[in-house]
């Protein structure tokens, strides 16, 4: 009897003891989860009260938003405030709203600043952490100096080539949807995941070595960004003095103001990572401006209008030829991309991770190492006091009479400073040159699958809902489309044809 006794009170014993562990677990769990909230209270920032969990981001995580509305509200919510606070999940990360605090820690003040926080970890795939993107401090310096010849306006001429055979596949791919009388085409995304699984990364760096092995013992040269990258590797790019600076805007400093950096050597591991960055980077980004350029054109038929007036003319005066000179002096279309990247900017925000402490101009407040700092760059994009009805496609805001009066970092669709995109003049050249093929040839148009007024898919991925639903109408056959398929309107969904799987 009183050994059932000993048991039953050792079990309830046994029982309390669990509950006090699990209260205490909770308890732990709850301070560590709540632990930061105090963080800009502290430093006396003002800031978005976080919550439970999901810190600042709840609405976008749980796909209640789209990224750029969720960095619009975040730099809406912190109006008034030249620097403010919020929380990814359960890190504090300050967002500056002001351009000239922007100019200084994104240009002036950029060695407080030279990294960006990178979630991928020191001892991942080589092809991973090699890559531009992920290098920090003095790596990312050398490799940028490095690299950077690679951009330059000349080089731009020698890759045309191949970006302009492209842009002719896509106008004879969409030709080829005529002949077959193929209505419908569905869109699905390329490379939406930012890390690359290892199978993909062993693919790729033995794709990129096969390539570099098999172009250098046959000698073969083709005028791509393996060449270029290959030519790096040789030193043959560092001789034809052109400038690497991008100079879109004042705010993109050269890689002359890379303070210190040497030119490094590159093995094929790191070509490899570069070519993998370059694409992973790169495409998705291109992809996405030629996608609602596209849409945005064929919603807005006098703007297309006027832009295949200027294309036509300019074609004309270069003998029918897409060239080089020729895709470069069609101005209006710059207008066009410069106003598509400020509305729909492929990266909404950029980021900077603090590496040494930092007094911030004007206040008392210092942002300690290892601090992130987010600039809400689709914010600045829609801020009325910049651009006046920002929800208007006004290409003309980017005319040669009216840029001049947009305020310096207020518009920064490729980031700011040294660690700016190293590609946006390829970027846009790429783009502008497909938009040349396509105008040219189609007359664009919205169809009965085209969600109007456009909005954005809640959640990560940079779409209209509904997808890229864009009609194009054949106006002159580019090889030898019969009339009568020609006088038929097709639809296709921009990115990715499902029906032959060539992206384009
Ligand atoms: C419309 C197209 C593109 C847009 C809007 C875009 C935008 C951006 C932005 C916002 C950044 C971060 C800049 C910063 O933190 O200040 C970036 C970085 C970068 N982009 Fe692009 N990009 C585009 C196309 C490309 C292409 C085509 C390539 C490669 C061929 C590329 C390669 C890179 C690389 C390597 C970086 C990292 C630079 C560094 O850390 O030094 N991007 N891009």
């Amino acid at each position: 009897m009183g050994g059932s006794e000993d048991v039953k009170w050792l079990g309830s014993e046994v029982t309390v003891a669990l509950i006090f562990g699990l209260i205490a677990c909770l308890y732990t769990a709850y301070r560590y989860i709540t632990g930061n909230n105090d963080y800009f209270t502290k430093r006396n920032v003002p800031y978005i009260k976080p919550t439970f969990f999901f810190g600042s981001v709840k609405s976008l995580v749980l796909r209640r938003t789209s990224l750029c509305d969720h960095v619009i509200a975040v730099y809406n919510q912190l109006d008034g405030h030249k620097i403010a606070g919020m929380f990814d999940f359960l890190r504090p990360s300050y967002v500056v709203r002001d351009p000239e605090l922007i100019k200084y820690i994104t240009v002036k003040d950029f060695d407080h600043f030279v990294d960006v926080p990178i979630i991928i970890p020191e001892d991942a795939e080589p092809i991973l952490t090699k890559g531009l993107q992920s290098l920090k401090g003095q790596k990312w310096k050398d490799m940028r100096s490095t690299l950077s010849p690679a951009f330059t306006s000349s080089k731009m001429k020698i890759l045309f080539t191949v970006v302009s055979e492209t842009g002719q596949q896509l106008t004879t791919h969409l030709e080829n949807c005529y002949r077959q009388q193929q209505a419908t085409a569905k869109h699905e995304s390329m490379l939406g995941a930012r890390l690359v699984p290892k199978k993909t990364a062993d693919f790729f760096r033995t794709l990129v070595r096969e390539t570099i092995k098999f172009r250098e013992q046959e000698g073969i040269i083709r005028p791509d960004m393996i060449h270029l990258l290959m030519q790096v590797r040789q030193d043959n790019l560092w001789e034809d003095g052109s400038s690497s600076d991008v100079n879109l805007e004042s705010q993109n400093t050269s890689t002359q103001d890379i303070t210190r950096s040497t030119k490094i050597s590159l093995d094929t591991d790191d070509i490899a990572a570069q070519a993998l960055v370059f694409f992973s980077a790169g495409f998705e980004a291109v992809a996405t401006l030629l996608s609602f350029s596209t849409l945005l054109l064929a919603v807005h038929q006098d703007i297309q209008n006027q832009a295949r007036e200027e294309v036509d003319k300019v074609l004309a005066e270069h003998g029918g030829q897409v060239t080089y000179e020729a895709v470069q002096s069609i101005k209006y279309l710059d207008n066009i991309l410069s106003e598509t990247l400020r509305i729909y900017p492929p990266a909404p925000l950029i980021s900077r991770k603090c590496v040494k402490e930092y007094q911030v101009p004007g206040s008392d407040l210092k942002i300690e190492k290892d601090s992130s700092v987010m600039v809400p760059i689709v914010g600045l994009h829609y801020d009325s006091n910049y651009f006046p009805n920002p929800e208007t496609f006004n290409p003309d805001r980017f005319s040669e009479d009216n840029k001049h009066s947009i305020q310096p970092f207020t518009y920064m669709p490729f980031g700011s400073g040294p660690r700016h995109c190293i590609a946006n003049r390829f970027a846009l050249m790429e783009t502008k040159t497909a938009l040349v093929h396509l105008l040219s040839h189609f007359e664009l148009h919205t169809t009965s699958k085209t969600q109007l007024p456009l909005r954005l898919v809640k959640g990560l991925k940079m779409a209209p809902e509904g997808d890229f639903w864009c009609g194009f109408k054949l106006r002159k056959p580019i090889s030898n489309v019969t009339s009568s398929v020609a006088s038929n309107a097709v639809e296709s969904c921009l990115l990715l044809c499902s029906n032959c799987g060539i992206p384009w």
